[in-house]
């Protein structure tokens, strides 16, 4: 099972694992985690930023704040239909000069209505001139079910049923992704809301491997199949929903993870946020709040025991979004 062993770059600060393990209590530098990409193209931050906000101004002011705290990873898609908001967050940090360019991973995606691979060069260009950036540092196909090509992001029949596309395979699509980064036009390349079989399938059929694979993915859903496969083939396994998108049941509650939280003087979202870190994936995690942002960026590694008590104690297993059944994006709403 991965644990802190699998930790593939930090950052020089003099600190081993064993010791930021050790020294729970202490700041540490896990929260600069990076992992290396496998085509050349760089590392990872492991800590990530999802901007799933519905709201634009809160789109804009939780990017800012996000980038502000020290997330260096962000992720957008044409999908969320704000890129516009996150772009012009992006630019605010940039020209007050903290911060430049190449120093924040910027990933966007695909979406549905984009599979072939005529659409896949025109919908990039139009997510970068969005954001307001000039290459991605990766660009991921959002899911694997290509529905209707056009303008529609939802296109539905009469009766409301989602009109796919059977037209265009997943291959198709990867093919137009791998000519991008041939192009010099994004970094790096990867799959979302992904089985085990067709980051197989896509794995072994690819000129340019995916870099990464984004899945749902937490203490309820850890995908160690996955995560196995990803790590033995050099592709970084990207978890979102990583404190279980505050639905019910809520991870943030779960006892194991109260417990630990409250013997290693952490929160409970620091303590999914480490974890998830020290079993070896990137993670994404998204708030509108601050404080909370503040929060998830301020994460230190857990003792080894606890990486172990987590993945081997926490025995509820629940996926909450269902986007990888239909490719309809969207949360389960379940009962408290
Ligand atoms: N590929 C896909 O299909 C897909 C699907 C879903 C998500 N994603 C990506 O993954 C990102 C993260 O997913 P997610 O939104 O489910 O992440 P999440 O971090 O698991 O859940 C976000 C929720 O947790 C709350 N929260 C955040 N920090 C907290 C803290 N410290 N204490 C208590 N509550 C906290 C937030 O509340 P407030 O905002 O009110 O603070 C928000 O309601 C998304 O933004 C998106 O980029 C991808």
């Amino acid at each position: 099972m991965s644990t802190l062993t699998q930790i593939r770059d930090m950052p020089a600060s003099g600190l081993t694992q064993k010791q930021s393990a050790s020294d729970s209590a202490e700041p540490d530098n896990l929260r600069y985690t990076k992992i290396p990409l496998n085509n050349g193209s760089g590392a990872i931050p492991a800590l990530g930023f999802g901007t799933l906000i519905p709201d634009p101004i809160a789109t804009r002011i939780a990017t800012k704040a996000a980038l502000e705290a020290g997330f260096r990873q962000l992720d957008a898609s044409e999908r969320y239909r704000n890129e516009k908001e996150v772009g012009e967050a992006i630019q605010d940090v940039f020209k007050a000069g903290k911060i430049n360019r190449e120093e924040v991973c910027i990933a966007t995606k695909v979406w549905n209505n984009n599979h072939r691979p005529e659409r896949v060069k025109p919908a990039f260009e139009a997510s970068l001139k969005r954001l307001q950036i000039d290459y991605a540092d990766l660009y991921l196909i959002h899911t694997p079910f290509a529905f209707q090509p056009g303008d529609e992001q939802d296109p539905r029949d009469a009766s409301g049923n989602v009109i796919y596309d059977k037209g265009v395979t997943l291959l198709d699509t990867w093919g137009a992704l791998e000519r991008l980064v041939d192009k010099g036009r994004c970094k790096a390349i990867g799959l979302s809301d992904v089985s085990l079989a067709q980051t197989q399938e896509i794995f072994e059929a690819a000129r340019i491997k995916p870099a990464v694979v984004h899945v749902e993915s937490h203490p309820y859903l850890p995908q160690w199949d996955l995560l196995d496969y990803c790590t033995k083939n050099g592709i970084v396994l990207q978890a979102f929903a990583a404190l279980g998108h505050s639905s019910e049941p809520n991870l943030l509650k779960d006892p194991v993870i109260t417990a630990i939280a409250k013997r290693v003087n952490k929160t409970p979202a620091q303590v999914l946020l480490a974890w998830a870190i020290q079993r070896g994936t990137a993670l994404l995690t998204t708030s509108k709040t601050p404080s909370r942002i503040k929060e998830n960026f301020e994460v230190s590694a857990l003792p080894e025991e606890a990486v172990q008590e987590i993945s081997e104690g926490v025995k509820l297993r629940v996926r909450f979004n269902a986007v990888v059944e239909t490719g309809v994006p969207g949360f389960i709403p379940r009962g408290k």
